[in-house]
């Protein structure tokens, strides 16, 4: 009976209007499944945020916009005013959302409400500057079913003379009145990315940001907020958001003195400055808001599901992805056509179904100190081409991928000797190398052009499934010989790098791409509009790698998270059996970067039956709900369980890392099922099932044998019939 209300309420929302506006109190309010976001204009005429919480059913409840009090000279009005996007002027002291200077030095940018227009699920404002004809529209876009708001501005100057923006950001997020704050987001460095990080929030400003010129290992463009520290994996209140950017970003989250949190993101206004001359116009990047009553969980299977359907290429239709092979680990640079048809010969045979070589293949590609620009097949490694490969790989019943790092040049190299102009650098200054390469200034439409050239000629040459795009250090001395407006680079490098991913997509309808950056530096809703999957860490140590995976998932779908089993000992000494690495992997987008060669007997045997088992869950894993159900931050045991859209599947993964001497690792409570209907569950390796009520595996859970570090174990969970 209540399932059925909650149908109904849900079908209700999703048919009626996702925007409503009330022209006498001027508010417009915005409505999801699982949220509501409202905003009206006050007696000044500016644009002020209202509520961002629950679902609400009565518009009437939402009360006009008022303008804060000014309680005296030094806590302006202003101050007060939670104004939905904050022009630098007047007596505003917040986080600007936007900042100019005229060509004649003035500075001051007053935005009023000028007009707004509702289309479907689109909401656009029109504000303007309070004397000149400087515009800003924000463009709201309403996802009923998935929960998510994206915003987004356009600065348009149609004023007489040039603008120099300082910043310009996507939007600001108001949370309700009060303090008592905590903010969830992501920070890390090379192979330790995406740890889950929680602090109390303060007056003040808490800034993350990447000023790299990608979107960095070190942050994540993702936050959640709770009050109280109240919210938990399955309960609470959680506001949270992303943004879609893969360059310079950052995210502020401010408490101002009058008790109010509000979180403005976009360009990073560092070292930013971009001119609109007259007639022209700037457009930010998206940000992405949503609203769980549900905790963390919550908010995350609703992004997940967002980018699923709603951000990744195929719109939710794309297939699940691959078992994929991946010759990094085992050669390294040390590619050749006999190396690579052996290692395929064996991936085939576990049941791999994309086979990718890595670094290595082209120019003279034999350390990372030379080769990189020159995207021609290395004659030495492949006297015959790659044909012969790819066609070994293919009659193997596998696609082929191949790895590139497009944006990159190493000095050594027939490209850099060619163009030297091309690298990004500073006349006159010396060229920081990193990994002994440079970065090709892609803002650059003549590098854009040929980047293209490179990739498509490739994409046509031969079958190529799938690039693995690479990215292997971050900007420095960002300069462009001979361009008036230097700073611009930092946006245009990423909308050119953008445009050649959409153009080759374009044309070879079929090509899928993997976005890498040094492992987890290039992961966005920006990007990932673009590729199909995303290289998750360089540390493929499977204990590691809980914790990185725990990050992930706060902000990033399973089904785009790449794991790869490898060998070991790996990364910090550590060796971990066969089985715990291929479980942990299992939870994402599994691949295989081990040395075939090496594995014995056994280690075939395992990883055959390994795919198997993979390739029977991984639609509930890839496209189902994810429920982290014990954390590796905590204990001794770390679970996570995913459960299918339609409920009829549902796997679970238990791993025990620091067992005290004969400890018994806890019943696992499950989520996520029916407890009216009846479960059999068989345990990885074992022959029999066992039935129990979804009430029972929820309320007593499931007792998992676990002894001794690094067992593993995973656990089928099917819906009986009734
Ligand atoms: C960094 C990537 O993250 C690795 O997987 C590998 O592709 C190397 N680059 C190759 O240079």
């Amino acid at each position: 009976m209540r399932k059925s209300v909650i149908a109904l309420l849900f079908a209700a929302v999703l048919s009626a209007q996702s925007i409503e506006y009330s022209a006498g109190r001027k508010t417009w309010l915005l409505k999801t499944a699982s949220n509501a976001y409202a905003l009206g204009v006050n007696q000044r005429g500016e644009l002020q945020n209202l509520y961002w919480g629950g679902p609400l059913w009565r518009f009437d409840d939402i009360h006009a916009a008022q303008a804060g009090p000014e309680w005296s000279s030094f806590d302006p009005s202003q101050s007060q005013t939670n104004e939905e996007f904050l022009g630098w002027g007047g007596t505003r002291y917040l986080e600007p959302s936007v900042k100019i200077t005229r060509a004649n030095g003035v500075r001051d940018l007053v935005l009023h409400y000028v007009s707004h227009k509702i289309d479907g699920n689109q909401l656009d404002i029109v504000m303007k500057d309070i004397n000149d004809d400087i515009f800003v529209t924000l463009n709201y876009l309403v996802y009923p079913a998935e929960g998510m708001i994206r915003k987004q501005a356009k600065l348009e100057n149609r004023s007489g003379q040039p603008l120099t923006v300082e910043s310009l950001q996507s939007g600001v997020w108001y949370l309700p009145h009060g303090e008592g704050y905590r903010l969830s987001y992501l920070t890390g460095r090379w192979a330790a990315e995406t740890q889950l990080t929680r602090e109390d929030i303060h007056t003040g400003e808490k800034v993350i940001e990447s000023r790299k010129g990608h979107t960095s290992h070190n942050a994540n463009p993702w936050f959640a907020i709770d009050q109280d520290g109240a919210a938990n994996e399955e309960s609470g209140r959680v506001w949270f958001g992303a943004l879609g950017w893969s360059g310079n970003w950052r995210i502020t989250v401010e408490q101002t003195p009058y008790s109010q949190v509000r979180v403005t993101g976009g360009w990073n206004t560092f070292d930013f400055s971009y001119t609109v001359k007259p007639g022209e116009s700037l457009e930010t990047p998206p940000f992405y808001g949503g609203y769980s009553n549900h905790g963390f969980g919550e908010a995350s299977r609703m992004l997940h599901r967002f980018e699923r359907t709603q951000i990744l290429p195929g719109g939710g239709k794309a297939r699940l992805r691959p078992v994929l092979y991946n010759s990094w680990e085992a050669t390294e640079f040390a590619v050749d056509e006999p190396g690579q048809k052996a290692l395929a010969e064996k991936a085939a045979k576990l049941g791999v179904e994309l086979f990718v070589m890595d670094d290595g293949w082209f120019g003279k590609r034999n350390t990372d100190h030379a080769g990189l620009g020159d995207w021609t097949v290395n004659p030495q490694k492949f006297p015959r081409g790659l044909t012969p490969l790819i066609e070994a790989v293919r009659s193997l019943g596998m696609q082929f991928g191949l790895w590139v790092e497009p944006e990159m040049v190493n000095p050594d190299s027939d490209l850099y000797r060619a163009h030297p102009d091309w690298a990004m650098h500073f006349p006159g200054r010396p060229r920081s190398e990193l990994r002994t390469q440079l970065v090709l200034n892609m803002a650059r439409d003549d590098v854009k052009e040929h980047i293209f050239s490179v990739l498509d000629k490739l994409a046509s040459d031969y079958p190529i499934k799938y690039f693995k795009w690479d990215m292997n250090r971050p900007f420095a001395e960002p300069g462009w010989d001979g361009a008036p407006d230097q700073k611009e680079l930092w946006v245009k490098y990423v909308r050119n790098t953008w445009e050649i991913f959409d153009r080759l997509r374009a044309k070879h309808p079929g090509l899928e791409i993997e976005s890498c950056s040094g492992g987890g530096g290039r992961v966005d809703l920006g990007i990932l509009k673009r590729v199909d999957e995303v290289w998750t860490s360089d540390n493929t140590e499977a204990f590691d790698r809980l914790r990185i995976q725990e990050g992930f998932s706060q902000a990033y779908a399973p089904k785009i998270m790449s794991a790869w089993v490898t060998d070991v000992p790996n990364m910090n000494g550590r060796s971990t059996p066969l089985k715990f690495r291929f479980l942990v992997a299992m939870q994402g987008a599994l691949g295989i970067g081990s040395n075939l060669n090496k594995f014995s007997e056994a280690d075939v045997q395992l990883a055959t039956q390994m795919v198997a088992y993979y390739k029977k869950i991984r639609g509930t894993v890839q496209e189902g709900k994810l429920y982290r159900l014990v954390s590796p931050r905590i204990g001794d045991v770390t679970a996570n369980q995913y459960v299918s859209e339609d409920g009829a599947q549902s796997v679970l993964f238990a791993f025990l890392h620091s067992q005290q001497y004969r400890k018994p690792a806890p019943a696992i409570r499950l989520a996520g099922l029916d407890p009216k209907a009846v479960y059999r569950i068989q345990v990885l390796g074992q022959n029999d099932w066992r039935t129990f009520s979804g009430a029972y595996l929820m309320n007593e859970g499931v007792t998992v044998r676990l002894a001794g570090d690094y067992d593993s174990t995973s656990v089928l969970i099917e819906k009986a019939a009734n």
